[in-house]
């Protein structure tokens, strides 16, 4: 990230004078539990060295300037009328920031944002939370506005929210602002209790393999997920009112109401997953990569199969996984309809079980995937202050 941290300083210097704060945030990966966060269930993702750099300086106008640089696109908001939603899709992640900020009270002035990163777009690593998260801390630095963590996170999810029009979980952001390297977060979403797990596979390390195909579809799919799960909770709380979400639903209590099948698979899957989050848990404690390995595979059926996430694309690369005796684990992540595979593989055959993942998914959609070898980092924060 240092060279990143370096290209925006100058960009800043270059475009608009005096930078004075640099911020930094990272992408997650997610080892398991996925559309579990806004069923207030269970997650456990970890904070990764891919992620975003950003750098802020007042301007003394009455507007903001936002530059991206790997775009090279600039956008300009008032600062005095109110904030909306604009064309320009990842400007909406900093502008509901900036909204965030003004609801709190905070006196905003004018002032100039350069950002850049390093983590895949719209590829299931949460390059969005990444985005909100550096704004978050660089705006909070700017203006001495002291946050609470948990505040941070919720700033940055409700820009996503109210200005991205993603009803996402709290999955990513709390994982952007709370990762550490080395541990998984195991999040209980209702009440954001969680605990640090060390991730502890001895000889094995985390691969992403980027399909390349891109997720349009799926906000909108995300949106109806959503509501899916809605029907079938408001189905289940008909014949059981003590139920608050489909965290507290057991399959019996699913099996006694009626639904239609299209819902009663949507929630299968949730609590499906559910289950595994927590066993995976006590496998991560343990170290137990193989049977850590077999519930992703389990969990990537289920979104697939139930959930109905997936695509053509991530299934062929996880069912090959499969074949593969290095390849521990492998499952897609995130909201789903592209983005990335996670796998788990031994160090030993690493090399070899990526060229196979690689060739067999060139030859089958003629697209070379991305790789990325990932690392757990530690969470977002203020990377240096600039005195005048
Ligand atoms: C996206 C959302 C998260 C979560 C995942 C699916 O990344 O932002 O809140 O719901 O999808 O697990």
């Amino acid at each position: 990230m240092k060279d990143i941290h370096k290209k925006i300083l100058n960009a800043f210097t270059e475009k608009y004078g005096s930078p004075e704060v640099l911020s930094h945030a990272p992408g997650r990966i997610n080892l398991i539990g996925d559309h579990t966060d806004y069923n207030l269930g269970f997650v456990l993702p970890a904070s990764i060295d891919l992620g975003i750099g950003m750098t802020v300086g007042r301007n003394g106008l009455e507007k903001c300037r936002f530059y991206a640089l790997d775009l090279d696109e600039e956008v300009e908001v008032s600062i005095t009328e109110p904030f909306h939603s604009i064309q320009t899709g990842w400007a909406n992640y900093i502008i509901g920031v900036l909204d965030g900020f003004k609801k709190r009270g905070v006196k905003l002035e004018g002032f100039d944002v350069v950002f850049a990163g390093n983590v895949p777009l719209g590829s299931g690593l949460s390059s969005s939370a990444a985005l909100e998260c550096s704004a978050v801390f660089a705006i909070s630095e700017l203006f001495g506005f002291s946050l609470e963590k948990s505040e941070a996170i919720l700033i940055a999810r409700d820009a996503e929210h109210q200005f991205a029009g993603v009803k996402c979980g709290i999955m990513d952001q709390f994982a952007s602002v709370m990762g550490r390297k080395e541990q998984a977060i195991k999040l209980d979403c209702r009440n954001l209790v969680f605990e640090y797990l060390p991730i502890q596979f001895e000889g094995a390390g985390w691969v992403l393999i980027n399909t390349r195909i891109s997720h349009s579809l799926g906000d909108s799919e995300y949106n109806r997920r959503r509501e899916e799960c809605e029907q079938g909770l408001n189905a289940v709380r008909a014949a059981f009112p003590e139920v608050e979400s489909l965290r507290d639903v057991r399959l019996e209590m699913l099996d006694l109401v009626s639904m239609p099948e299209k819902i009663y698979r949507r929630c299968q899957y949730v609590l499906e997953e559910n289950f595994r989050v927590a066993k995976a848990g006590e496998q991560l404690k343990l170290g137990l990569s193989r049977d850590f390995g077999r519930l992703m595979f389990d969990s990537h059926k289920g979104l697939s199969e139930l959930y109905e996430v997936s695509c053509a694309e991530l299934d062929h690369l996880v069912n090959e996984a499969g074949k593969l005796d290095a390849v521990l684990g492998s499952r897609m992540m995130g909201g789903g309809f592209g983005g990335c595979t996670l796998n788990l593989i031994l160090e030993e055959d690493k090399e070899n079980s990526i060229e196979k993942l690689r060739t067999s998914y060139m030859e089958k959609f003629g697209i070379d995937p991305d790789i990325y070898v990932v690392n757990t980092a530690d969470g977002a924060g203020i990377v240096k202050h600039f005195q005048d």
